[in-house]
């Protein structure tokens, strides 16, 4: 029997016909949400420090109070540090313009619990955050790519854009919430997510170090893997692009199945020699690295008691050098 073309997960973008979005911020975060959701048919105003950026992001509104009064939803996207400071402006701002009570405020910072917009609550607006579970580098807005998979304004991006939503995962957009907010802030938050064609879902309370922690792990201990190989990738003549598709190959495993199924490489199948000859390429600076690794894959690892034992005496002489 044929089998069939596996079907994409990607949830297809729909148009917010009457969406009004605010932006604070014309970062890597703030870009990602203003061509995603403007793709996508959003009404899009921007506030930030640099006029140009934001101008080339939606449309610039120079006070909080303009912001305030042209959005539905508003997106705090400013660095972690000066989001208090922030919060407090756009709070005086609502309390003297007095804004619709409709108006929702999310940020978008993964580390940060909701309680910072609290100055904004106790102005009558609904809180929350929405934070974007992608790495979103500073590249400039020719280069970014919409991981959401919105269609951007470029040709070049349009493409891209289309090969993601075709192929990719997904983009996950994890919310919470303050629960006098939750009702309203929730419908707003789906409607963001449903635009940008990702997925949404909902963070445990008292868990917010977790989730930080594991996003750290994941993205920041990857690409920390990846600089840790490029001396070995240059050696061996085999582009980086090669590798960086190898860690896709990985990705695509692990959302389908669990990081003991999906499993591959020496230590699962407990051959101590490749283990062995691998430590001889490294340098001493990668060694405490590739041990602390070989470890967590051991406890994976379906090999037998004594194929584990030859690898654990390999990882023993390691750490006598
Ligand atoms: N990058 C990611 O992969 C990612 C993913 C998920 C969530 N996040 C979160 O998203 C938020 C924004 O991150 P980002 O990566 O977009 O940072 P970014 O590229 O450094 O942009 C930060 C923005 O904040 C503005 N800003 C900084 N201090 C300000 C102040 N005192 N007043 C007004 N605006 C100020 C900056 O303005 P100037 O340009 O004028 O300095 C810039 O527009 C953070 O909370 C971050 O944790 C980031």
């Amino acid at each position: 029997m044929r089998r069939q073309p596996e079907r994409s997960t990607r949830a297809r973008p729909v148009r917010p016909a009457s969406l009004r979005v605010g932006i604070v911020g014309s970062g890597a975060v703030a870009r990602h949400f203003a061509l995603g959701l403007s793709g996508a048919g959003a009404r899009v105003h921007i506030w930030a420090r640099r006029s140009a950026r934001a101008r080339a992001l939606g449309a610039w509104c120079p006070t909080f109070a303009e912001l305030l009064a042209k959005s539905d939803v508003l997106l705090v996207c400013v660095r972690d540090e000066a989001l208090a400071e922030v919060i407090e402006e756009l709070a005086r701002a609502a309390r003297d313009s007095d804004p619709v009570r409709t108006l929702v405020v999310l940020h978008v910072s993964g580390a940060t619990p909701v309680s910072v917009l609290q100055p904004l609550e106790r102005q009558g607006l609904a809180i929350g955050k929405l934070h974007p579970l992608l790495s979103l580098p500073k590249v400039s807005p020719q280069r970014a790519v919409p991981v959401a998979g919105t269609a951007p304004k470029k040709n070049a991006l349009k493409t891209a854009a289309k090969a993601a939503l075709k192929n990719g995962l997904p983009a996950h957009y994890v919310a919470q919430y303050s629960a006098p907010s939750s009702a309203l802030a929730r419908r707003h938050a789906k409607r963001l997510v449903k635009a940008l064609g990702g997925q949404y879902c909902e963070l445990s309370a008292g868990h917010e170090a977790d989730y930080h922690l594991a996003a750290s792990l994941v993205a920041n201990g990857a690409l920390a893997l990846f600089a840790a190989a490029t001396s070995h990738m240059q050696a061996a003549g085999v582009q980086g692009r090669a590798y960086a598709a190898l860690l896709e190959s990985v990705a695509h495993n692990l959302a389908r199945c669990t990081p003991a199924q999906a499993q591959t490489g020496p230590i699962a199948r407990g051959d101590a020699a490749t283990v062995e000859r691998h430590w001889r390429r490294l340098g001493s600076r990668h060694r405490s690295l590739y041990r602390a690794l070989a470890e967590v894959l051991l406890e994976l690892s379906p090999a037998t008691r004594a194929e584990k034992q030859r690898i654990a005496r390999v990882l023993a002489r390691v750490r006598h050098t």
